[in-house]
């Protein structure tokens, strides 16, 4: 096994598509995964079967439909979720049941009214349980973020000695800061005796702006599952960003990781899931919005025309974006015109050019 390969979760068809406005019908959901499964991503989480008929329903449909990645479902820590989930995975090629419970005391006190022991308990019953359906249990630590990190590193070691074969330890309230979530799975690394029988999973939201943040300090502290969905949706502010990571450990391969991602899927899988869920992508946004590759200021359109990577750290072709992005504006220079000029056929000497930009500008 490749110690550098990062693997993909997508988890736009559970986590993204609970965002209000966003539900999928199963046809769209499993066009939606036939394009996850192009873009190279590992693991697909389908839905959360008990949840609805619908989820359930898709959750079967898509496990017929694709055949590469694994195909995940969600649970809660009991058996009916767990039941309801080995079924709906029954066609799967390779099926993962994705359970856990809380893990701040938080959650374990105004959640479950509950205590640590218990709730340690549950989680530890609800891998064994879902492990005579599959042996490939991922455990969630719901909360995470926010638990103290001795009672984490015993929930943990208790799970995969219960036969987890990934422990997610989600920021679920995208609480921390880069550092302190780095710091938290390094202590899972250092503290959980078993921690080498599993692959150790990022799932961070987005509330203070900092899910990939999280995610690539999570990565370079012993992760080697990302969980994330396409354009940064999810729960209110979001999950980490797919392409965003994808793009960072591609742009920084001197960092050694790997993912399968083929990178140029990303610009039409990011539109494809912002039409059919209705949920436009911010035009700044990093790596897929409007204006990622759009110069329009004339010093860089100047620059951008001598020479791309003088403002351009990543190659919008390498996503599948058209690359021609010089915008003509009130601020733009003799250079993009002229550049404008050609690409419509007109051949301009300078002495043109001049004249032809006054009357530009004006
Ligand atoms: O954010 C979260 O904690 C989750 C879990 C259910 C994995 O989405
Ligand atoms: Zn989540």
């Amino acid at each position: 096994m490749d110690k550098n390969r990062v693997y993909i979760f997508d988890t736009t068809l559970r986590d993204g598509e609970q965002v209000p406005g966003c539900q999928l019908t199963t046809v769209e959901k499993i066009e939606v995964a036939k394009e996850l499964e192009a873009l190279g991503v590992d693991v697909i989480e389908a839905g959360f079967p008990i949840s609805s008929p619908g989820d359930f329903q898709s959750v079967v449909e898509i496990s017929k439909a694709v055949s590469e990645p694994i195909i995940c479902a969600l649970t809660r820590a009991n058996t009916k979720d767990i039941d309801a989930a080995a079924e709906a995975l029954r066609f799967a090629k390779r099926g993962r049941i994705h359970t856990g419970i809380g893990a701040s005391d938080m959650h374990i006190k105004y959640k479950f009214n509950s205590t640590r022991d218990e709730i340690l308990q549950r989680g530890v019953d609800a891998v064994k349980y879902a492990r005579k359906f599959t042996d490939d249990v991922e455990f969630y630590a719901e909360d995470a973020g926010r638990a103290d990190n001795e009672f984490l590193a015993r929930m943990i070691e208790a799970v995969i000695a219960a036969g987890a074969t990934v422990v997610n330890i989600p920021d679920t309230n995208g609480y921390c800061l880069p550092d302190q979530y780095g710091a938290k799975i390094k202590y899972l690394v250092d503290n959980v005796s078993n921690i080498d029988k599993a692959i150790i999973s990022v799932h961070c939201h987005n509330d203070l702006g900092v899910a990939t943040a999280n995610s690539i300090a999570g990565i370079m502290n012993g992760a080697r599952q990302v969980e994330c969905t396409i354009n940064g949706i999810g729960e209110r502010a979001g999950n980490t960003s797919l392409e965003e990571v994808a793009m960072i450990l591609k742009t920084h391969h001197g960092l050694g990781y790997n993912t399968g991602i083929n990178s140029k899927r990303i610009y039409g899988i990011s539109n494809l899931v912002s039409t059919m869920m209705r949920m436009p992508v911010q035009a700044n946004k990093a790596i897929v919005g409007r204006n990622a590759f759009a110069h329009s200021s004339g010093i860089h359109q100047d620059g951008v025309l001598k020479h791309r990577e003088n403002y351009e750290i990543l190659d919008p072709e390498d996503l599948g974006i058209n690359p021609n992005s010089i915008i003509l504006t009130a601020r733009s220079g003799r250079h993009a015109l002229k550049h404008h000029l050609e690409r419509l056929g007109y051949k301009i000497d300078k002495v043109n050019l001049d004249e032809v930009y006054q009357r530009f500008r004006k």
